[in-house]
This record gives C-alpha cells, structure tokens and sequence, in this order.
C-alpha cells in the first residue's frame, strides 16, 4: 500500500515506451525501474507507443510480434496492471483523435524546431514522413487525454514535454480550463546508463556495435561477453574517478542493481583487476534480469492472458480518455453525436 497520505489525491503519471524491439538495461535501470516504482505513490498509466513507432518503416509481421513482446517485457519488469492501466496505443482511438485536433493548434514553427524531428530526419533522410514531423503532437494527446499530472521522460523526451505544456496552455488560453499542465518526472534514482563501448555515450540498442548495449533479453553468456569486452582504462582501479567514464559507468551499473554504493564498490575491489571487476559487474547484472527473463517467458507464452489484459487495459483507457475528448469536442464546437 501507499504512504502517501490520504488525504492528498494522489497524482496522474503517464508513460509510453516504444515497442522497438530491443529494451536495453539502460532503458530498465534508467526508465522502467522508476515506472515501476512510481505505482504506489501516484495513479499511473502507461502505455506502448504503437502509434508513434511507424513513424519509421515497420515489417508488419515483425512490427505484431514487437508490440506483444514489449508488452510482455514490461510486465515482467513489473508493470502492475491492477495497480497501473497498461495499454496498447492504437487500441484506444482517442488518441489518434485528439492528436489530429491538437495538431490544428500546434504551430509549424514550434514543431519544426524539435531537435529530435531535426535528428531523425537527418538520419531517415528517404522518409521524413508527416507523422515524424506531428510526432510530438501525438504525444501531446496520450499525456493530456489523462491529465497527467507529471511525465517521467528521460532528456531526449523533454522538449516534447515542453510543446506539450504550450499545446494545452494555448488551448486552455481560448477555451478555458481544459488540460492539467504536465511536469516531467526527473527522478532521482533514475540511473544513467552509457555505453559499453563508448561511455561517453548513452546507451543506445541504434548503436551499430552490439557489444556497446545490453537487451534486457540478452542470455546470460552473451551479457558477461559484452562486459568483458566493455571498455576501461589503463590505470586498473575500481574507483569513480575523472577520466574513467569506463569504469564510473560500469560502478553505476554495480551500484544500481544491487544497492551499494560506489565507496562500498570501491573498497570491495581494491586491490583486485578489472578482468574480476567486470566479471562481478556481469554476474551482477545477469541475476538482475533472471528473473525478469522468466517471467517474460511466462508471459509470452500466454498469449490468452497477455491479451485479456490489454484488452481491459485498453477499454480503463478508452472510458478515462473519452471523457477529455468529449469535452475538448464540446469546446471546439462539433456537435454531439
Ligand atoms: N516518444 C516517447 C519515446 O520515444 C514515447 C512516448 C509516446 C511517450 N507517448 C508518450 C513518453 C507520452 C511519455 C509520454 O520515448
């Protein structure tokens, strides 16, 4: 049960994920983690971002079995559907509706200056798509149609979170009070996790080297091969230190999975190499995911309960969000059906 107390109501956090097909351990440690731990204190929903993933060509076979998986995986990462409405996008209309409305009071200018629209369609030089460039406006929808109070988003995300708040300040200006302005979400545990290879660098699964990220779904062999390869320094010890990114992320990582601290860390491997190091790191992280690997197993193979549950998930959705869309509409001025 909660400790917040109860005289308080409790706040409205929303999330998506998109279903890209790899989850990395910086995406667990630096995002769902949180998700997870945030379902005690606050009213959470969250969601898999089926919607704003074709915003890039998908396989359709490949894209069915990403979605099912990404539900499944955060499921077992710990996403409670009793506690937390879990849902799949495109399975609750009203998103797709309420980002077409909002798109007519987003300005061309504002989403022509998000640096993630300038990025990607950069790198997808041969489809800059009009729903990459709207991509924020969708995102706008699946916040606001909640009343989100607050949104974890890592820093990539926040300047969408920024349009969002203008969008629904706009709105609210000429209507009136329609949308709960959204916070982000930064959290305090929340870690940062850096590339393997290049740890200047997040982690990122659209690292062309393999070795430089982990997937949550990575066999336990294939981890400790990825750390043994991850890069260090020259100067061989284990202590947080200017110049070591190597090593400072491989402590964090140490330190966020099994609770100690990065002095505790360091004396425990004083003296001791960086072959030990990174095989401890390994190990360490290896028993963090086991389990979540069994219970992704479970799930995946349970294809019956998967989509009981996101059916319910998506149906909670649909009546919450309806509402916000019937009085957005009603504001607008269409008439009533
Ligand atoms: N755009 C987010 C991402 O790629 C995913 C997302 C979609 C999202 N809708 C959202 C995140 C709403 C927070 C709130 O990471």
């Amino acid at each position: 049960m909660s400790d917040a107390p109860v005289t308080e109501k409790k706040k409205v956090i929303f999330s998506a994920i998109q279903p890209s097909g790899t989850i990395t351990l910086g995406n667990y440690l630096g995002a769902l983690r949180n998700w997870v731990s945030l379902q005690d204190d606050y009213h959470c929903l969250y969601a898999v971002a089926d919607l704003h993933a074709i915003t890039v060509r998908q396989d359709p076979k490949v894209f069915r079995q990403n979605i099912l998986e990404a539900y499944a995986l955060l499921l077992a990462c710990g996403i409670d559907p009793e506690k937390s409405p879990f849902f799949i996008q495109s399975h609750v209309h009203t998103h797709a509706e309420l980002a077409w409305i909002l798109n007519c009071y987003t300005q061309f200018g504002e989403l022509s200056r998000m640096t993630q629209f300038k990025d990607k369609s950069q790198k997808h030089s041969d489809n800059v798509n009009a729903g990459l460039f709207t991509y924020p406006s969708l995102m706008a929808a699946d916040i606001l149609l909640y009343q989100a109070d607050m949104v974890p988003v890592g820093i990539d995300q926040k300047q969408h979170l920024e349009l969002t708040r203008n969008i629904a300040e706009r709105f609210n200006g000429i209507y009136g009070k329609t949308f709960t302005l959204p916070e982000p979400y930064i959290s305090t545990t929340g870690a940062k996790i850096m590339s393997l290879q290049d740890p200047t660098k997040k982690m990122s699964k659209s690292d062309e080297n393999v070795n430089a990220w982990v997937a949550v779904l990575d066999k336990p062999d294939t981890i400790m091969k990825k750390f043994k390869r991850a890069v260090t320094d020259s100067e061989a010890v284990v202590k947080v230190g200017e110049g070591k990114d190597g090593i400072n992320n491989l402590i964090g990582i140490m330190s966020t999975v099994t609770g100690k601290s990065a002095d505790a860390i360091a004396a425990e491997f004083e003296g001791k190499g960086y072959g030990d190091f990174k095989t401890a790191v390994g190990e360490a992280v290896i028993e963090t995911l086991r389990p979540i690997q069994e219970r992704f197993n479970n799930y995946i193979n349970n294809k019956d309960y998967l989509i009981e549950l996101y059916r319910k998930g998506a149906e909670f959705a649909l009546r919450l969000s309806q509402r916000t869309l019937d009085k957005v509409m009603k504001k607008v001025g269409y008439l009533p059906r």
